[in-house]
């Protein structure tokens, strides 16, 4: 068969920027990763001409005795790598996962309890334009308006008000680590499910780098992507899928099966139809890479990076959501700057540096000009940066936020973000 680069040099042309444009900007989206050449080759095998419905073991077609071996290899390692008695690997994204979730455990109408997505939370925790707020019930806690953090006791009286089917925890930009047992015990008091989306920080949790969810929640939902660093997709797990623990979730929705059963079937046939076999396989290669020793030394640099960029922020006199951060990112809030999100994406984007505009808690600005930006280390920590590294990212971004209107400024800052990019190579290729 031609390459593609023969067979379609208009689609390769565009890969062959897209390329360009990771290894040589600042990759700062808390949310995105590098994934190693062996996750992005399992990605581009074979394996995607194959329909496996249903389980190993339990296949709707013929011929599934290897994909069979591939799935039953990203569980084990999935199991492994957070010490859960259950996964699974199927869900196409964090989306996903979260819908199999809710339609293993609630009811249409059931009250959903979830951080409000202008507070840090996700879509898919309950707001009024995705399935999860059209189809359920969804009432909102929030962080404090002094401290940016989350307040247990508000979450409690919240939980008593509402009487939630379930909690969920996790979010997508709250910069600090959750209480998990505070949760569990307020789950209990209102006998709610508890559920732990662990999109964001799961490489983190993996490598014990932040509290562990697996043992206290009762169901886990995670992306692959982000800091765990593998393809593109989802996962789902259970800690502790023993008689307990299926207790309190069973007599809250009146089923009696064992769970793991329920959210197998909710993944498939419930919301989704054939497994990307391909993208399973690349989960199994990168949780084999997330097993390994220098995955934690890998985690703990991204935490000491966004601490120092914390710091460097703070010093300059910008003010983070919560005054700080205890895991993969940081929150700037850039009013006192007299800036919004949209301006600061944009002239940053033209610099060459890569971040997303984000609303901050009590945000006066529309969700399109925010009042802040968003900023995630796990990218750049991947390809090698380190504190002094991101002293000088933090200097750079400073330098295009004080005159976001120069272009020759930014110029200049592109030709630095080049620069370092260069001593840091990334991919050299374009396709595997
Ligand atoms: C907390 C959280 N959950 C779920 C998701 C959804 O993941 P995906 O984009 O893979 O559907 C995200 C993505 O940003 C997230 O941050």
């Amino acid at each position: 068969m031609d390459s593609l680069k023969h067979q379609d040099p208009e689609l390769y042309g565009y890969l062959e920027k897209e390329t360009e444009r990771q290894n040589y900007n600042f990759e700062l989206i808390a949310s995105e990763n590098f994934a190693s050449k062996a996750t992005i080759s399992a990605m581009g095998s074979v394996l995607t001409n194959k329909y496996a419905e249903g389980y190993p073991g339990k296949r709707y077609y013929g011929g599934c005795e290897f994909v069979d071996q591939v799935e039953d290899l990203a569980r084990e390692r999935g199991k492994k790598l957070f010490g859960a008695d259950w996964v699974n690997v199927q869900p196409h994204s964090g989306a996903s996962a979260n819908a199999a979730v809710y339609l293993a455990m609630m009811k249409p109408g059931d009250t959903l309890l979830g951080l409000d997505l202008a507070h840090g939370g996700h879509l898919t925790h309950g707001s009024p334009v995705n399935f999860s707020g059209i189809t359920y019930h969804p009432e909102f806690y929030g962080v404090d308006k002094e401290t940016g953090l989350i307040d247990m006791n508000k979450v409690r009286e919240k939980a008593k008000e509402v009487n939630p089917k379930m909690i969920s925890i996790g979010a997508s930009a709250y910069p600090r680590d959750f209480d998990y047992q505070a949760f569990r015990d307020i789950a209990d008091e209102v006998g709610a499910i508890l559920w732990m989306d662990m999109a964001h920080t799961a490489g983190l949790i993996a490598a014990k780098e932040l509290n562990d969810p697996l043992q206290i929640c009762d169901v886990v939902t995670t992306t692959t992507h982000k800091t765990l660093r593998g393809p593109r997709g989802g996962m789902i797990l259970i800690g502790n899928d023993s008689e307990n623990t299926i207790g309190v979730v069973a007599r809250k929705s009146g089923r009696t099966k064992n769970w793991s059963e329920v959210l197998d079937s909710a993944v498939f046939p419930g919301s989704q139809g054939g497994p990307l076999m391909h993208v399973i396989a690349a989960k199994a290669v990168a949780f084999g890479e997330a097993l390994k020793p220098d995955f934690k030394t890998y985690q703990k640099q991204v935490k000491a990076n966004t601490k120092v960029m914390a710091e460097e922020f703070l010093n300059r006199g910008y003010k983070l959501v919560s005054g700080g951060t205890d895991n993969h990112l940081i929150l700037v809030d850039l009013r006192s700057k007299g800036l919004t999100g949209k301006v600061a994406e944009e002239s940053l984007d033209d610099a060459g540096i890569t971040v997303n505009k984000n609303m901050v808690p009590f945000d006066t600005e529309s969700p399109f000009v925010t009042s802040g930006i968003r900023i995630g280390t796990p990218a750049l920590t991947t390809r090698g940066f380190k504190e002094d590294e991101f002293r000088s990212v933090v200097e750079l971004i400073d330098n295009v936020l004080q005159k976001p209107e120069d272009e020759s400024n930014r110029k200049k800052v592109k030709q630095q973000v080049r620069e370092m990019c260069e001593k840091f190579p990334l991919y050299d290729f374009v396709i595997v």
